[in-house]
């Protein structure tokens, strides 16, 4: 143990990983392969916590709306396990790709089965899956989803899609395209049109860093949402999504993030990083500055601060 280590997150704290987050966001620049995130202001830079309690403290542009982007996977992936859990690891692995999220190079050698449900095509198999009839049935199951889990009601505004990212996305999106149908030919993916919009969407849902916190709480608290006390989740699930976020959430960046911040965590091209303390905080970044392998910039400096001070790393201090 570092006695030195402060104990919680405080206001102070914050405001240090945030100037932190700032610096690093200069290296950086939105993604633009969907032409529409590239509009995202590359000086932004959010950070919001949510404790055991689901009380959640921010700083800097923690209410600025951004899309979930590949944020969404984890919580889809834990609307699929309620239902497929057993079925959805018949055609996914559980390993680290050590490639791009986007990479198709293995699934020709492994049969069109993706490495893990965490990059581009095991995310399309986990998107084929989850429950309704057509995309939209799908996303609104899936919105009802996030807002039970924020402990809210659904309203039309809460994780609203953005229509302009989703269409940039629909216009852009051939080599998303191009995995759903190659998975389609090893019916590992059943119906790819249906997959590959649903996986557009729920990429395209709104939200804000503190938002983000507050519904990562699930995750941090074993599945449970401990403000309401309502179960969404079996713990056995809540414990997979953790795991897989530790060992495949930042693509070909997880070791030096395991080394540098040492949290399960997800990242989005649209700039932000969900990061788990188990049993204790959710932790959601903003910075749209992204560095060379799509993560953003800010959150890593942000999380490797915060983590540093309060000696998070599960890996020890
Ligand atoms: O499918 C895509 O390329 C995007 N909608 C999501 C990718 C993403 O967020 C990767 N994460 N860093």
């Amino acid at each position: 143990m570092n006695p030195a280590a402060a104990t919680s997150i405080t206001p102070e704290l914050l405001a240090k990983a945030l100037s932190l987050g700032r610096a690093a966001a200069r290296d950086g620049r939105p993604a633009s392969y969907i032409p529409e995130l590239a509009c995202a202001d590359p000086a932004a830079v959010g950070i919001a916590t949510c404790d055991a309690n689901g009380e959640v403290l921010t700083a800097g542009d923690a209410h600025v709306s951004f899309t979930l982007q590949s944020v969404s996977k984890v919580f889809a992936l834990a609307c699929v396990l309620r239902s497929h859990d057993a079925e959805l690891w018949q055609h996914v692995s559980m390993e680290p790709s050590g490639d791009a999220f986007h990479s198709i190079v293995r699934l020709e050698e492994e049969h069109g089965r993706p490495r893990n449900p965490l990059i581009n095509a095991g995310a399309i198999v986990v998107s084929d899956r989850l429950h309704g009839e057509d995309p939209q049935g799908r996303i609104a199951g899936f919105r009802q989803f996030l807002c039970a889990a924020s402990g809210q009601a659904c309203t039309e505004e809460r994780f609203a899609l953005n229509e302009r990212v989703y269409r940039s996305e629909c216009r852009t999106g051939f080599r998303n395209r191009a995995l759903a149908n190659y998975m389609r030919h090893f019916a590992v993916v059943s119906d790819p049109e249906t997959a590959i919009d649903t996986y557009f969407r729920q990429c395209s849902l709104e939200v804000t860093a503190a938002e983000l916190a507050r519904v990562g709480l699930l995750f941090a608290a074993g599945g449970t949402d401990p403000a309401t006390g309502r179960r969404l989740l079996a713990c056995s699930a809540s414990r997979k999504v953790v795991a897989l976020m530790a060992t495949c959430g930042l693509y070909d960046e997880v070791g030096r993030f395991a080394v540098e911040v040492g949290l399960p965590a997800k990242s989005g091209v649209s700039g932000a990083i969900l990061a788990i303390v188990p049993g204790r905080y959710s932790i959601a970044c903003y910075g749209p500055a992204l560095g060379e392998r799509g993560n953003s910039l800010a959150g890593m400096a942000m999380l490797k601060a915060l983590s540093g001070d309060l000696g998070l790393s599960v890996f020890g201090e």
